[in-house]
């Protein structure tokens, strides 16, 4: 352990923040919380840093299309970033807008210095820019869609600053050379080194084009580039030009996708190179959750959401599904069918299960205290099973050891990681199935051995707390204070685990089980319908993620703000069929305490309709009463539960109370609404 707190300085990626979060930016937000947790266990002083990166066109073209000025765009959206990283529970330390005044003062300063030092210039430039990516495309052609998104390319000309990348291909080199580290995985290194060595073109940062973005003081109309611009964030969030003072800067780690990973190893350093400030130490590259083979992206439609997931199987589920699944660095298949087969089969058999077999079993045979250690009872073959699993507990806790859980960690080989606390969970698991411990409760001249065996399960159970909580933070902290332990989980340090700190005689404290067992078919409609809920917010349904926390309504709102100022044309009018309809039956939905279930008679047929109303209308009440009814909606499930049509209805008030529409005169079933 370091003597003295050693700082660590860790970010993700600042997010754009024209879309919100999907299960991609959830990956590297929480492995970067991972290891937060884990560099505390180890004693480090540690900053975790995300945010979001709110300039240039993209943004610009968003606020125009929500008919909102650009700050008040970003600023809900931000909102909405930073409140899903709450409800998620992995806010970080600091979150960075480059809207922030800190940040534009620490952009303009970083510019200053390189231009000082003699690294900037001012010139022309026309390329094929990708609006979508905010970065010239070298290479392409006018008509050329983009390499990286395959969205079409636009031809811009203009008068730019810019920088002398290409006074730095050698000083990176030897960077790199010098810091084999510096880039992980060595693959990425080698991609990285071949680019560099192919040659470094200068590079524009700024533009002339674009308004919504940090101006270059005394240089109007030019703001920075968007990549100058949001690198500098990793820095305007531990103190920019007062960078010092904090102490944390250079950043020991920077957590990226591998679609970011030129900007970061070859633009950053040179800037920073540049404007002569220390580099950061590491850029650590991850694959892609994948969807049917593609990366996921709102315009393809194949984007997973997080909330659904937590709602459904926990937050736990999902950090252990995303961490084990895939081997850290390689892309991955996303799969709900997956998902939920891990959750069974690891969370709810697994490590839920083991831990309820023994406290069950403690509490039964020991009175509910943890039991003596008995270290004197005589060997017999089952207790060298028992040693072989206080040994493997040691072994896969031991700091020093390559293959160890905490060495995996520091190797961000976090599959790995959990495959050994796993490994040490069947351990345990077969051992208490083939000691039988409950065979020897009326035995008096068993008990010592009883007393052993269910000492050895729990101190183990402590350590697979200890070992798995920066991955699975709920589950084990319930775990530790099933153990009868006070002091909190995450403060606890590794270097200082040692097997038999388990008290005898601390009272053990059975609560809730930790994973339930679901039926996957029923888990997995029940994710996506409330995936397509939050995709497709019903407007009679006005909080549809029943089970979330009020953040979701705040960011539901914010998914849906691009409010259109624009007028439509009653030919768009004309395409909403919407007509009167009788309620014929209603009644509630278990597991779903905001929808109700109706039969509607639309004059042509009786439809079944989910409504989002179950919290303001008692079911007996609407029976018979005629409302207005959108006919011609794609059927859709609500909850799992088929919806063909929706209900118009009034949101009413700050909370969106829904108030259904009715009739003041007698109206024919199946009349339409025009
Ligand atoms: N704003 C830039 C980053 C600036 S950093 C100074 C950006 N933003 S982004 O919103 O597109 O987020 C990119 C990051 O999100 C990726 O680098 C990666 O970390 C994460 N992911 C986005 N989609 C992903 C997957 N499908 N799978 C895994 N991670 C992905 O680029």
């Amino acid at each position: 352990m370091p003597e003295k707190k050693e700082k660590f300085y860790l970010t993700t990626p600042i997010y754009y923040t024209n879309g919100l979060p999907h299960i991609g930016h959830t990956y590297t937000t929480v492995v970067a919380d991972v290891i937060r947790r884990y560099k505390r266990m180890r004693g480090y002083d540690v900053v975790m840093t995300t945010g979001t990166d709110e300039h240039g066109v993209n943004v610009e073209r968003a606020a125009k299309k929500a008919g909102v000025p650009e700050s008040e765009y970003v600023a809900k959206m931000a909102d909405a970033w930073r409140a899903l990283w709450d409800e998620l529970g992995i806010p970080a330390d600091e979150f960075v807008r480059t809207t922030d005044l800190k940040h534009v003062r620490t952009v303009q300063w970083l510019f200053k210095l390189c231009k000082e030092n003699g690294y900037v210039y001012k010139g022309h430039y026309t390329g094929q820019y990708c609006i979508y990516d905010n970065a010239f495309v070298n290479d392409t052609k006018p008509g050329d869609n983009c390499p990286d998104c395959g969205r079409p390319l636009e031809t811009i000309t203009e008068e730019n600053f810019f920088f002398k990348l290409s006074s730095f291909q050698k000083p990176l080199l030897d960077f790199y050379k010098k810091n084999p580290d510096f880039i992980q995985p060595d693959t990425r290194r080698n991609e990285i080194i071949s680019f560099v060595e192919g040659g470094l073109k200068d590079l524009s940062i700024t533009r002339t084009t674009i308004r919504w973005g940090i101006p270059v003081p005394g240089e109007e109309p030019h703001v920075f580039y968007v990549w100058f611009d949001a690198l500098t964030a990793y820095l305007s969030a531990v103190g920019g030009p007062d960078f010092e003072k904090r102490g944390m800067w250079p950043a020991d780690l920077h957590l990226v996708g591998k679609d970011i990973i030129r900007f970061h190893t070859v633009y950053w350093p040179a800037f920073l190179m540049a404007a002569m400030l220390p580099v950061p130490k590491q850029v650590w590259a991850h694959g892609w959750f994948l969807m049917d083979a593609a990366k996921m992206s709102k315009s393809k439609g194949n984007v997973v959401l997080p909330r659904p997931i937590v709602n459904m199987l926990g937050m736990d589920a999902l950090r252990y599904f995303l961490l084990r699944e895939v081997s850290f660095g390689q892309d991955g298949n996303f799969s709900y069918d997956a998902l939920v087969t891990r959750y069974n089969s690891d969370l709810a058999n697994g490590l839920g299960n083991l831990a309820s077999r023994i406290f069950t079993m403690v509490e039964k045979f020991c009175a509910g205290k943890v039991p003596d250690r008995q270290d004197d009872v005589t060997f017999s073959t089952e207790e060298q099973q028992l040693d072989q699993i206080c040994e493997r507990a040691g072994f896969i806790s031991r700091t020093e050891r390559p293959d160890s859980v905490p060495s995996r960690y520091d190797r961000l080989d976090f599959s790995r990681a959990l495959e050994e606390i796993w490994g040490l969970i069947t351990n345990i698991d077969t051992y208490l199935t083939s000691s039988q411990p409950w065979a020897m409760a009326d035995d008096p001249n068993k008990r010592k051995r009883l007393e052993r065996v269910l000492y050895v399960a729990s101190e183990a159970l402590r350590f697979v707390a200890i070992l798995a909580y920066p991955v699975l933070p709920n589950c084990t902290e319930k775990i530790w204070k099933q153990l009868g332990q006070q002091q909190p989980l995450g403060g606890q340090q590794i270097d200082d685990l040692k097997w038999g700190q388990l008290n005898p005689g601390t009272p053990i404290r059975k609560t809730e089980g930790l994973f339930p067992r679901v039926d996957k078919t029923e888990a997995i409609e029940r994710i996506e319908s409330m995936a397509n809920e939050e995709l497709n917010p019903t407007p009679a349904a006005p909080a549809p993620a029943a089970s979330a926390p009020a953040a979701t309504g705040a960011s539901a709102a914010v998914a849906t703000a691009p409010a259109v100022s624009d007028k439509i044309g009653i030919e768009d009018f004309a395409k909403v069929e919407m007509r009167v309809g009788q309620i014929k039956t209603a009644e509630r939905i278990v597991g779903a305490d905001k929808l109700l279930k109706l039969t509607v008679d639309i004059g042509t047929e009786i439809r079944q309709i989910c409504a989002g109303i179950a919290q303001y209308y008692e079911p007996e009440s609407l029976i018979g009463r005629k409302v207005a009814v959108v006919v011609n909606l794609a059927p859709r499930k609500l909850r799992g539960v088929e919806s063909n049509g929706m209900i118009v209805a009034a949101s009413v008030g700050p909370e969106g109370r829904p108030v259904l529409t009715g009739f003041h005169e007698e109206v024919e079933v199946g009349a339409r609404l025009k």
